[in-house]
């Protein structure tokens, strides 16, 4: 069973507390279909979130199997699936191996027969088996969401919560999977719950809610709700709902709810477990609550009266008898008392289910070594079939250690060195002032070299990593519903990434040194190569996953790579008063620095002559590298654990 109790959903807008959901009350037993509808922006898919655990509710309780999801934890990854509005899957997978990845993640299975045999019958469930080699790229708006039902089926959840999977489809396809569904829930003893535009079909769901700006304007049968709304057709519905206040048609249902229960063979949602306090109640419920006349007189009153008669009372709307409305009462007492009946089999088997004897095994999730090696299968699969991500990367990878080579052709002087300084004095001084000369020049082309190699690469490593989990958020965000975990995601990025930053680093290096015989240590400057741009691929894969778009990602990436030069002190000395400060957080500078103090110790001297910045020994160099690298995964970690849907 799952149960809403009073659930409030706001949010702040100018100053002000907004709800989007108000005071949701509601009952859905195990085996139950049910429908969401209402007009656009009324809290469909917010109420969907806020069930799946999306959004915390602001007030109200959620339980679940005899379970107060606030208080006992969310819902289990695999106690639920969630189709979201939005298509939610990797463009350059193909369907099938968009399930297949969803069920690695999710389902534990021994051996591959196990496993396709969960492939395949979601991908049947679905009606995707004909199109299972198809690219997600080319599939439709409804084939999209049939794939986003199948990569829910393939954990078999005992609560399936769609958001619009029918939207877009065309009439035959939507009529398939409203019977999916109706299916799903019937035969497998789930509760399916369905956000829907569409008012086709109806008759299929047990029960029917209709949303109005947040609030709950009936729950109860499909075939009563045209009689609930005093109109003909279950189509004039929406119409109906603008001639009165969300506040009117709330406190209309809380005092009728009752009758349209009894209907469905449903007890009443209970009140949240901390709402004693009886001023903190709705008026309704006040009454509910001292069982005063209305429910006592409840039932009576509304089959003699219901919603339409009222609506005549309060705004003249129209003339109708009473008589009229008793006999369609009666006349949906008599439709309905075969669905009463339903639902009333199908509280008995919830109530068995809620006692422990028939819950469905909710599936197993595999561990996480096994989510990070699919996760990192998967990650090159999409990088090798992505052609314009590995054009760009592969001109990058050639083009960047070229432009560099080309400012080595003219190679570099030999360092004037002092001679015995034996000429006339007229000579000793213009032999000085050549010796100075030449280490100036040779240090500044050292120096720049050097720096240019850096700043390519922490462009490199900007490249790398700002998109990358900006880029794909919902993904994983959807991913951790299921039970990704974000330690797998984030091992799989940096296990990605290293091997970008070792082939990128140590190919600048090899490329460079071939044209360029650096004078010092290769190894150690190869090494503060891949360091830095360890670390700017670090950095912004913490941005990136702190960052809720793309865009801001890309664009705080930018700036992070351009105040690197400037910053780094190597071509203007930075002021003494924020060089402590400012210099711990350059990487640039700590890769420029440490292969400085590894050159030969003329060029070292050289470089120094140039340079007003002071050069730090090559070991704290890679230390604070080594920092900045962890500090980048770190902020990853913390950003991957925040919910960040953004659909
Ligand atoms: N996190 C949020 N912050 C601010 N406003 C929000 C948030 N989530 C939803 N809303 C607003 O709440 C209202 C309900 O949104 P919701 O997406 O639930 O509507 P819906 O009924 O699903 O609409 P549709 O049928 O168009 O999908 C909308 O006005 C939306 O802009
Ligand atoms: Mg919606």
């Amino acid at each position: 069973m799952l149960e809403l109790r009073n659930i409030y959903f706001s949010i702040t807008k100018d100053g002000e507390e907004l709800d989007l959901l108000h005071d949701i009350a509601l009952n859905l037993p195990r085996g139950h279909f049910t429908a969401i509808v209402g007009p656009s922006g009324c809290g469909k898919s917010t109420l969907l979130k806020t069930i799946a655990g999306l959004n915390i509710e602001s007030a109200g309780e959620i339980h679940w199997m005899k379970r107060n999801l606030l208080e006992d934890g969310d819902l289990l990854p695999n106690e639920f699936g969630y189709v979201p509005q939005f298509s939610i899957a990797y463009e350059q997978l193909t369907v099938d191996e968009s399930v297949d990845s969803a069920s690695r993640l999710r389902v534990r299975a021994w051996g591959r027969e196990a496993r396709d045999a969960i492939v395949d019958r979601a991908l049947d469930q679905a009606g995707l088996t004909d199109i299972a080699d198809r690219r997600v790229s080319v599939l439709s708006g409804g084939q999209k969401r049939r794939l986003g039902l199948a990569m829910e089926l393939v954990a078999n959840p005992p609560l399936l919560l769609c958001d619009e999977v029918t939207s877009g489809l065309d009439p035959k396809s939507e009529d398939e999977i409203v019977h999916l569904l109706a299916d799903l829930a019937h035969n497998q003893n789930r509760t399916v719950v369905n956000v829907t535009h569409s008012l086709a079909n109806l008759q299929l769901y047990d029960s029917i809610i209709v949303l109005y700006a947040g609030c709950l304007a009936y729950h109860g049968p499909p075939s009563a709700m045209p009689h609930y709304f005093s109109v003909e057709h279950a189509e004039d519905v929406y119409p109906a709902l603008g001639k009165r206040s969300p506040e009117q048609w709330h406190s209309s249902w809380s005092k009728h709810r009752r009758f349209y229960y009894d209907k469905l063979g449903l007890e009443l949602p209970k009140k949240p477990s901390e709402a004693h306090d009886h001023d903190a109640l709705p008026e309704e419920d006040k009454i509910e609550e001292e069982g005063g006349e209305l429910q006592e007189d409840d039932t009576t009153t509304l089959i003699a009266k219901p919603v339409a008669i009222e609506e005549l009372e309060t705004e003249n709307v129209e003339e109708k008898s009473e008589d009229v409305d008793i006999t369609s009462t009666e006349e949906l007492s008599t439709d309905a008392a075969q669905e009463v009946d339903d639902e009333a089999d199908l509280e008995d088997d919830d109530e068995s289910e809620d006692s422990g004897q028939t819950i469905q095994e909710v599936a197993r999730r595999p561990g996480v070594l096994a989510q990070f090696i699919l996760l990192l299968s998967r990650r090159y699969k999409i990088f090798f079939r992505d052609r314009t991500q590995l054009i760009l990367h592969l001109a990058i990878l050639i083009g960047f250690p070229a432009l560099v080579a080309i400012f080595t052709i003219d190679g570099i002087d030999p360092l004037l060195r002092p001679s015995q300084l034996t000429g006339s004095a007229y000579q000793q001084i213009q032999e000085n002032i050549d010796v100075r000369e030449s280490r100036m020049i040779s240090g500044s082309f050292v120096s720049g070299l050097i720096m240019f190699q850096i700043v390519l690469l922490t462009l490199m490593g900007a490249n790398n990593s700002a998109r990358e989990v900006a880029g794909e958020r919902n993904i994983p965000e959807k991913e951790k519903l299921g039970g990704l975990r974000p330690s797998a995601y984030l091992a799989s990025k940096i296990v990605f990434l290293s091997m970008m930053v070792i082939v990128q680093s140590l190919w600048m290096a090899a490329f460079v040194e071939f044209f360029w015989n650096l004078p010092g240590s290769i190894e150690s400057h190869a090494i503060l190569l891949l360091l830095v741009n360890g670390a700017m691929t670090g950095i912004c894969l913490g941005i990136s996953a702190m960052m809720r778009s793309a865009d801001q990602a890309n664009l705080l990436s930018i700036y992070l790579v351009g105040f690197q030069l400037p910053l780094s002190g190597a071509i203007l000395a930075l002021p003494k008063l924020f060089e402590p400060i400012i210099r711990p957080f350059i990487s640039a500078y700590w890769s420029w620095s440490g292969s400085v103090s590894a050159l030969d110790s003329d060029y070292g001297q050289a470089v120094r002559t140039v340079s007003e910045t002071g050069i730090s020994p090559n070991q704290l160099c890679v230390i604070m590298l080594s920092i900045h690298i962890a500090a980048g995964l770190v902020i990853a970690m913390f950003g991957l654990r925040k919910t960040m849907w953004q659909a």
